[in-house]
């Protein structure tokens, strides 16, 4: 099998789809926050001595900046979230860890991990970790160290421990992907209490199979209520040690199609999460253990171990798996988180603009007003002007009268006086 690795380039990350939507939205709500300062200032700058903007529509405007404010808040903390959930010792912190390129979380034969872990990007270049309920930085160096922390801690199983590790150490940890290791669901009792706490927000769920058996009830069961809480999970399921198949490959198609048709059935028909088609795609028979190695290897850190056959189609799967995830889980967490964002956005420049609106037009209603009151005005100062007019015109009637009659006068005196 000589089919090339892939290497994302990272602009081509699925992933961009959610970074980039989360830049956008923001960047436009950055807009509307500068729209509502200005409305604010605009109307404090008229507001005194004026009768057309109300104190409250004033107060009401300035709730919009603590909205959008609020709303930014929520945005800078948004991220894409994965779960992983299977049975013990299924490589459910291998899988995390080979995503990761990095052994990142311990991993080992037996019952390992013993509470939740959120691995989660960090912009400090030191690893810390953070119990649940306490807001104090512990530092750890390596894997062996994170595993003492939490030996040392009693733990309940249902507990958070978050791992901050460098974003510069990871892509999918810079580009706001958070990852959530569980114990196996075969060893708790709380599994109510697990969706609850950790699962309710989730947009993305791997269930890690282990292809040596089949799916068991237990991690049925834990999806069957995962799927009654949630309208449609995205759920993954990786079959992986599908490494163990190298020793049997006479048995290898014959397994393979075994595993996919049953997962095929639970998605599909148990779960009804999913069409057939979708189902065929949310499948993958891969190796943790080998992916990991691999990808120490690609950055030269070890590695002497032995490849078993088959392991370049089953990195492939691993990546074709990689791929699939972040189209899935960044198309998922666009729509959950950024919808009410853009319905929230949308409600306030809407309430916005009403109380524009409303002192647009109390303002041109004060305007009609005033007109009206200066065209009664010049009602008034036409009448006048006409009364005074007659006024004048009689007057110069009379004036013109009087001196006809005063020059009739003088040339009648005037007549009788030469007569004389
Ligand atoms: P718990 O935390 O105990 O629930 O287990 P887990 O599901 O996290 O499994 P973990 O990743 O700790 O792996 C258990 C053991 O299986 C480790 O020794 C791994 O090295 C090994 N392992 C994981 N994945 C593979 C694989 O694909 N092939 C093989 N051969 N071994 C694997
Ligand atoms: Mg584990």
């Amino acid at each position: 099998d000589h089919r090339p690795l892939r290497t994302t380039p990272v602009e081509n990350s699925p992933l961009q789809i959610f970074v980039k939507a989360k830049k956008k939205i923001n960047d436009i709500f950055v807009e509307i926050e500068d729209y509502v300062d200005d409305a604010v200032d605009y109307m404090k700058s008229i507001e005194e001595g004026q009768q057309i903007i109300e104190q409250e529509q004033v107060k009401q405007t300035e709730t919009f900046k603590a909205k959008v404010h609020g709303i930014r808040d929520v945005l800078a903390r948004d991220h894409m979230k994965v779960a992983f959930f299977g049975r013990t010792s299924n490589g459910k912190s291998s899988v995390i860890n080979a995503m990761l390129r990095e052994k990142i979380l311990p991993s080992g034969i037996g019952h390992t991990t013993n509470c939740f872990l959120q691995v989660e990007g960090s912009p400090t270049d030191e690893p810390y970790l953070m119990l649940e309920g306490s807001n104090e930085h512990c530092a750890v160096e390596s894997v062996g160290q994170l595993a003492h922390a939490l030996c040392k801690e009693k733990l309940n199983e249902s507990q958070l421990v978050r791992v901050f590790w460098p974003r510069n150490r990871c892509i999918l940890l810079r580009d706001d992907v958070v990852f959530v290791d569980s114990p196996g669901v075969d060893v708790s009792p709380n599994l109510d209490e697990w969706i609850d706490k950790h699962c309710l927000d989730a947009d993305v769920f791997v269930l890690v199979a282990n292809a040596e058996s089949t799916l068991m009830v237990a991690e049925k069961n834990f999806f069957h209520k995962v799927s009654m809480r949630l309208s449609k999970p995205n759920i993954f399921i990786l079959n992986n040690r599908w490494d163990a198949s190298a020793s049997e490959p006479e048995f290898l198609d014959q397994v393979r199609r075994q595993h996919q048709e049953r997962g095929i059935d639970f998605l599909v028909k148990e779960l009804k999460v999913c069409t057939p088609k979708e189902a065929e795609e949310r499948i993958f028979f891969i190796s943790a253990k080998e992916a990991l190695l691999a990808r120490l290897a690609e950055q030269g850190q070890n590695t002497t171990t032995p490849l078993a056959e088959g392991f370049q189609t089953r990195y492939f799967e691993f990546q074709d798996f990689e791929r699939k995830f972040e189209e899935c889980i960044s198309k998922s967490a666009v729509k959950t988180k950024f919808e009410q964002h853009t319905q929230r956005g949308r409600h306030i420049a809407s309430e916005l603009k009403d109380v524009l609106d409303n002192i647009y037009s109390d303002a041109q209603k004060i305007k009609e007003d005033k007109l009206h009151q200066r065209k009664d005005l010049h009602d008034k100062m036409n009448y006048t002007e006409q009364q005074l007019m007659l006024i004048t015109r009689e007057m110069k009637q009379k004036i013109h009268n009087m001196v006809e009659d005063v020059e009739q006068r003088v040339s009648k005196a005037l007549n009788e006086e030469i007569r004389r």
